[in-house]
């Protein structure tokens, strides 16, 4: 399967559409705020450069895609002011894979630059958007252009599915059943994979420049361990019932796997320190506990209504709204259809909201002279 052309959030603006259930990825964005504003005024630091390179990875499209950017943009300008220095020439650059719906972003571009304008009461024309389409498991741009580079939710997908995983028999994502080569073939994929990132971007930054990255991450150091992946399992039950029901074949069933990796704290540590390009200002982990975002009214104005249902947040459509790609491309329309169905129902019946939580990772890092 080529990751490249299936993985892409569901698109459009319909019920089961990313940019309508992304509430969760939203209250994240919104809990990192202070921190990543902390950064960038770090960065522009007491040079105040003329011009600032900004690239948002995993930029996806909906509500959450131009928000890291109006966000880091507003906190540039009040620094500026504050300095009596003339605003910056913005360079941002939102990268995603080239089946993300880029073409919906771009229709936003004026809008959003018109009512950034009219909020911060500065020109916009020296604000200038580009789409870079790719993965960032590869080069996205040249060397030392890069002055913040920003990711959030997205850095737990891996680059492909692991090689080697085939007895992963009945799962789709490392469970208690998965067998010790399999976990090691995750882990080893993770990371080959991270560790890559990290040489890419320090390549892309410029001295002093900093990444910024929230994924989602794990609080034991068991990789089988349930905490978030136990979703996974739901899915695993739905599709080996549809299995025994002859909806699906057992090997198609047994060939499909899903590209993530949630890794702990401690693997994100080490792969930092072992890569070597960055040191490190910040590393941390925290947890969303799901019925907080029952109430949560997103702190940014912006319009995602299909994640909050009367029984408040509706997490099987908020991994629906992320999964469903994926699984069209392996299983098909249909069966994926009907496999949702069910997944929806398990989530329902069995995810006490109050005790499930999710944990998030956050790392500040700094390009090394
Ligand atoms: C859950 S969405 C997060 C979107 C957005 N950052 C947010 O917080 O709402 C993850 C995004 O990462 C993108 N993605 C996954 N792997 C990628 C890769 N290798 N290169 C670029 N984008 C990738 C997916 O296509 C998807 O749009």
């Amino acid at each position: 399967m080529d990751l490249g052309q299936v993985l892409h959030m569901n698109g459009g603006v319909g019920e089961k559409s990313y940019a309508n259930n992304s509430l969760l990825q939203q209250k994240v964005i919104s809990t990192t705020k202070l921190l990543r504003d902390e950064s960038i005024i770090n960065v522009c630091g007491n040079t105040l450069p003329k011009s600032l390179a900004i690239a948002d990875l995993g930029c996806s499209c909906g509500p959450n895609t131009l928000l890291v950017i109006s966000e880091t943009i507003k906190v540039v300008e009040k620094l500026y002011k504050k300095m009596t220095h003339k605003s910056p020439e913005y360079k941002i650059f939102l990268n995603d894979l080239p089946g993300n719906d880029f073409n919906t972003i771009f229709q936003s571009l004026d809008t959003f630059k018109e009512n950034l304008r009219n909020e911060i009461k500065t020109e916009m024309d020296h604000c200038y958007i580009f789409g870079a389409p790719g993965s960032f498991y590869s080069r996205l741009f040249p060397d030392n252009s890069m002055h913040f580079v920003h990711s959030s939710y997205s850095l737990q997908f891996l680059s492909k599915v692991p090689e080697g995983v085939d007895d992963n028999k009945g799962n789709i994502y490392l469970s208690s059943t998965s067998p010790s080569n399999v976990l090691k073939a995750y882990y080893d994929q993770y990371k080959t994979d991270f560790s890559y990132f990290l040489k890419c971007r320090a390549q892309e930054l410029v001295e002093g420049g900093c990444l910024f990255v929230t994924l989602i991450g794990r609080q034991s150091e068991d990789p089988s361990s349930k905490e978030i992946s136990y979703l996974w399992d739901f899915m695993s039950v739905a599709l080996n019932d549809m299995v025994l029901e002859g909806i699906i074949k057992e090997e198609n069933l047994n060939s499909f796997n899903v590209p993530l990796y949630y890794p702990s704290l401690s693997e994100v540590k080490l792969e930092v320190l072992t890569e070597g390009s960055f040191s490190i200002n910040q590393l941390d982990s925290s947890q969303i506990i799901f019925k907080e975002l029952d109430n949560y009214k997103d702190a940014f104005n912006s319009k995602i209504s299909g994640s909050l249902t009367e029984d408040g947040y509706n997490l099987g459509q908020c991994i629906r709204a992320i999964a469903e790609p994926l699984l069209v491309g392996h299983f098909g329309e249909s069966v994926t259809k009907e496999a949702f169905n069910r997944f929806q129902k398990y989530v329902t019946d069995n995810v006490p909201k109050d005790r499930t939580k999710i944990t998030n990772i956050t790392m500040i890092l700094t390009k090394r002279p």
